[in-house]
């Protein structure tokens, strides 16, 4: 099975993620967090992406097209993956299409902009493995520390209020026409596109996801 997971920022794609993943015994590929890995270990990747991603823009396609390229040859990826924030512009799904990586299923979650400013603020992640938490919606057991690890949690430099509508532009401009590309490929039946509400609580959502993929 090979998912993609589209939609604005704070939509929930990472919560979902985790549950799709574990369902369907794939990896969860999230260029968001391979990028924050690179910027913590101070990788070349790591520094080229610090700053544009600190104000909400996006890595360029080719750097980010060669990153998720390499990721998926490796053996854990051969009976299928899920992206979660790839790709984010035409050509990042071009460049997919062209390497002939066929994806099966299309999400697109769905939240309006007032609802994410609020998820925004009040999200807790942990940064190596990237688990999200909220701090109303999706509290961790202990404040502030990972349920597994016991490790602190942090706050993401770009979820700052001024960011994050920043990363709502950029994801209108250059993200949104994907969902018209992907409709289209599943118009041609050579995918299937689910639209979804991410509006519900975090399991209501991974239900009516679940109850589609085994329904199709
Ligand atoms: P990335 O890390 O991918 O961020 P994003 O796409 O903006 O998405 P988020 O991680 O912010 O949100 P999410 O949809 O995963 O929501 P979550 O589940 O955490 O990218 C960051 C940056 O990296 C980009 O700006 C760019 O610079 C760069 N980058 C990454 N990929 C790139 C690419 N392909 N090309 C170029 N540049 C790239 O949920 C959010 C909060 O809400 C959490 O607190 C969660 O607990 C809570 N929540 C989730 N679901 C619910 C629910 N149903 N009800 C209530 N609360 C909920």
């Amino acid at each position: 099975m090979k998912i993609i997971l589209l939609g604005p920022p704070g939509a929930g794609k990472g919560t979902q993620a985790e549950v799709l993943c574990q369902n369907f015994h794939i990896p969860h590929i999230s260029t968001g967090n391979m990028l924050r890995e690179a910027i913590k270990t101070g990788t070349d990747l790591g520094k080229k992406a610090k700053k544009l991603m600190a104000n909400g823009i996006l890595v360029s396609d080719e750097v980010i097209v060669d990153v998720v390229v390499e990721r998926i040859k490796q053996k854990d990826c051969v009976s299928g993956f899920l992206f979660d924030g790839f790709p984010r512009t035409i050509p990042q799904a071009q460049a997919l299409e062209d390497k002939k990586v066929d994806i099966n299923l299309v999400i697109e979650i769905n939240v309006p902009d007032e609802v994410i400013i609020g998820r925004m603020s009040g999200r807790r992640v942990h940064l190596d493995s990237g688990r999200n938490y909220h701090i109303d919606f999706n509290p961790p057991k202990v404040p502030d520390i990972d349920d597994l690890t016991g490790e602190p949690l942090i706050q993401r430099e770009d979820d700052r209020p001024e960011t994050v509508k920043d990363r709502l532009n950029v994801y209108l401009s250059q993200t949104l026409p994907l969902i018209d590309f992907y409709l289209e490929r599943s118009r041609n039946q050579q995918l299937n596109y689910l639209k979804v509400s991410g509006l519900g609580s975090p399991s209501e959502v991974s239900d009516l996801i679940l109850a589609h993929i085994k329904n199709n």
